[in-house]
């Protein structure tokens, strides 16, 4: 959702913010802006659409200065306008922020009496006539904005520039993230790594409550007393590779085919330990496991399926109790809390509002046990929980999430199989099976990369129709839920996914030669009850596409169309059979013609409710 980026440099900085928010537009946005201080005065450039139109706009104003800050907005309080656009300005101060003020309806009124005039819907005005309001007082910037968010309840990352103060800028933070990017008589500011990567690579992150004041010398951090902190420095690892395209066409194609480069690395931590053992989740993970009773996950969207795979792992490998649960109902729901049961969080971005909030409730209800399974390095839900597991799947850019669901299920299976290490459920012959199973897992992948031009063909027989449906059993009905949610997301497809066996106890109703079932089916112990349900749907009519193995014993037939990877892998057989259900949206999409990397209504960080 929205982006934040700022820059104090002697050198223009234009440049820079422009580049930054253009590496901020994968989370989703609908209008940019930027505002620099320029001698004793705030300029700034505001467009609805993308960032370039915006940037033209600012050249064609010849916009340039050594400070500035700069926003992409998704818009929550008041439509898409560019009056409602960031940055927004009171008599000299600009300022930029992500995050929703709960209290703005009490402040603008408290404010409107104080003589000040809204040119907004937004939440976020009011911060700029607060810090105003303060500088009025005889407060500094640094001080203006500290006494501004004090009165301030919700969640706010917030940057902040004065025509009278030219030579700083002054950021906060709480309940969203925002980081420090140092440079060499330069310094930065960024929501997410990625917006000033291309400037340096060593950051500050802020802590929640945190203020802090940035100068071309130097940084100084204060925490939510206003004394003085020093916070760690860090050198990021997001590639500069990462960000960019290369010879793709869309970064959801090159994150599918990055696959089996992002398992391997999220798998290396496993097999230099060479076994499953508590410490590939951090150093308290033996005391944190010990006597665990059951497992809660929580999460959200693709997220929520690799838990619901996870489910049935961590039952019938680990022989725990698991449930899941998406975090948006958690949150608001009277739970009956059981300190004994390990709270898992699932996220990509670590930043999802509904995740975090419900990684909160539960802490709240006396949960000690948390562990979250992240892609995002020092991110918000991670910081929050005792233990981590990070995937290695590198920044995800495309809005429909492919590489980090299938580098999560690594680190669930990891953990399934940790659990069942420590209450004896895994003798060492079958954990040798296990690890080399993983270590042929990229192979697999790449194997069922490599039926794209069988699945492209496919795709085009989608492309024209309305609606889908997936099936699949146990293990293989999640990822018909990740299947569903692909096609609708990036082509517009309306698609549903069932157990196999729910289709008699109604979808079947909708079956008729219109509409297209794709069934997993894989040589499992599940695979002759798949197979009656296929015939449930020939009887009426229905044309079926199904994903298998090569170690199945049914080809294709009339209406029946088929297509095999090359040999069944046992208990991670999930993982794979993901693969061709991206390809299979991917292609989809493409044939449709609709913005593949990013959908629309949809933004890659849900930082709201
Ligand atoms: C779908 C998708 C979303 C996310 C969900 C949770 O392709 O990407 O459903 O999975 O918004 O996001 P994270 O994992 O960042 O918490």
């Amino acid at each position: 959702m929205c982006g934040i980026v700022g820059a104090i440099a002697g050198r223009d900085v234009v440049p820079v913010l422009i580049e930054g928010l253009k590496r901020l537009e994968y989370r989703g946005y609908d209008s940019a802006g930027i505002a620099v201080v320029e001698g004793d005065t705030v300029r700034r450039v505001r467009r609805t659409g993308r960032v370039s139109e915006m940037e033209v706009a600012a050249q064609a104003e010849g916009l340039a200065a050594s400070l500035g800050i700069g926003h992409t907005r998704w818009a929550t309080h008041g439509g898409v306008t560019e009056s409602n656009a960031h940055p927004h300005v009171s008599q000299g101060v600009a300022l930029v922020h992500n995050g929703i003020i709960e209290n703005h309806e009490a402040q603008r009124e408290r404010l409107t009496a104080l003589g000040y005039a809204f040119e907004s819907q937004t939440d976020t005005e009011v911060i700029a006539h607060l810090i105003h309001h303060h500088l009025d007082g005889g407060l500094d910037l640094l001080q203006a904005v500290q006494a501004a968010t004090r009165e301030l309840e919700g969640a706010y990352a917030l940057a902040v520039v004065s025509r009278d103060a030219p030579d700083r800028m002054v950021c906060a933070r709480m309940g969203c993230p925002l980081l420090i990017g140092l440079g060499d008589g330069e310094n930065f500011i960024a929501s997410d790594v990625s917006a000033i990567i291309q400037a340096t690579r060593r950051v500050i992150f802020l802590e929640e409550g945190d203020t802090a004041e940035l100068t071309h010398a130097g940084v100084a951090v204060y925490d939510e007393t206003g004394a003085p902190v020093a916070r760690g420095e860090h050198l990021s690892d997001v590639s500069l590779a990462s960000l960019e395209l290369g010879p793709y066409r869309h970064f959801m194609q090159k994150e599918i085919h990055e696959q089996p480069r992002a398992i391997g690395d999220t798998l290396e931590a496993i097999i230099d330990a060479a076994g499953f053992e508590p410490g590939l989740f951090g150093a308290d993970a033996a005391e944190v496991f010990d006597g665990v009773r059951g497992v809660q996950i929580l999460a959200c969207g693709t997220s929520y399926y690799a838990g619901l795979v996870a489910q049935y792992w961590i039952e019938a490998i680990a022989g725990v109790p698991c449930r899941v649960e998406i975090a948006s109902e958690y949150r608001y729901r009277k739970v009956v809390p059981d300190p004994g049961h390990l709270i898992v969080t699932i996220s990509q971005s670590g930043e999802t509002l509904d995740t975090m909030e419900a990684l909160k409730y539960a802490k709240s209800l006396g949960h000690t046990r948390t562990l979250s399974i992240c892609n995002v390095p020092e991110s918000a839900i991670p910081r929050a929980s005792r233990l981590v597991f990070y995937t290695r799947a590198g920044a995800e850019i495309g809005v429909a999430s492919t590489k980090a669901f299938t580098t999560q299920l690594v680190g669930l299976f990891a953990l399934a199989a940790t659990l069942a290490k420590l209450g004896g459920h895994l003798p060492a012959e079958r954990e040798a099976e296990y690890i080399d199973s993983l270590r042929h897992l990229p192979g697999s992948i790449q194997h069922a990369l490599n039926l794209e031009p069988q699945i492209a063909s496919w795709a085009e027989r989608f492309s024209p129709r309305h609606h889908a449906l997936f099936l699949g059993r146990g293990v293989h009905y999640p990822i018909a839920l990740e299947g569903a949610l692909k096609l609708k997301e990036i082509s517009y497809i309306h698609a549903e996914a069932y157990p196999a066996g729910e289709l008699k106890h109604g979808p079947l109703a909708l079956v008729d030669a219109d509409m297209p079932v794709v069934v997993i089916a894989p040589k499992d112990e599940l695979l002759e009850k798949v197979k009656s349900n296929m015939q449930e749907v020939r009887a009426r009519g229905g044309e079926l596409f199904v994903f298998t193995d090569a170690d199945s014993n049914f080809g294709a037939s009339e209406g029946v169309h088929v297509i095999r990877a090359p040999r069944h892998v046992g208990v991670l057989s999930p993982i794979v059979h993901t693969i061709p259900v991206q390809l299979l949206a991917y292609h989809t999409a493409l044939a449709r013609g609709t913005d593949v990397d990013k959908p629309r209504n949809l933004a890659k960080s849900v930082t709201v409710e």
